[in-house]
């Protein structure tokens, strides 16, 4: 299974100050649409320009990092993908079965770290 990461001191640049800040309101809106999931809090994953921010990985899986993530209008989205991604051997989910945010707002995504073993 997958496990999400999500940036709980996200705030959206040209927001007001706002408590709960919008990282954390992104989270206990998947746990509560999620509670099967292994959903963690995280502060900052280095991506705060594009706040909201959440990284989704597994044991020998590819990561992704994924960011402009609203509270209010990507849960689905994010959800959706993170359960593609806990399906798929490696993480690679294919491109076009990927909700729409998710493509066009993929930041980064990391290979899966091998033992040193495997790289000979
Ligand atoms: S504060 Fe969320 S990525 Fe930096």
């Amino acid at each position: 299974m997958s496990i999400l990461f999500v940036c709980v001191t996200c705030r959206r640049e040209g927001e007001p100050p706002a408590e709960p800040r919008p990282g954390a309101r992104l989270h206990a809106a998947l746990k509560a649409h999620a509670p099967d999931l292994e959903i963690v809090p995280v502060e900052c994953l280095s991506n705060c320009t594009r706040a909201c921010s959440a990284a989704v990985s597994a044991p020998g899986k590819w990561t992704y990092v994924i960011g402009d993530l609203d509270p209010e209008r990507n849960v689905d989205d994010m959800l959706a993908f993170v359960r593609a991604h806990g399906e798929a051997a490696d993480g690679l989910t294919p491109w076009r079965e990927r909700p729409v945010h998710i493509r066009q707002h993929t930041i980064a995504r990391v290979p899966p770290l091998r033992l040193p073993e495997e790289l000979k």
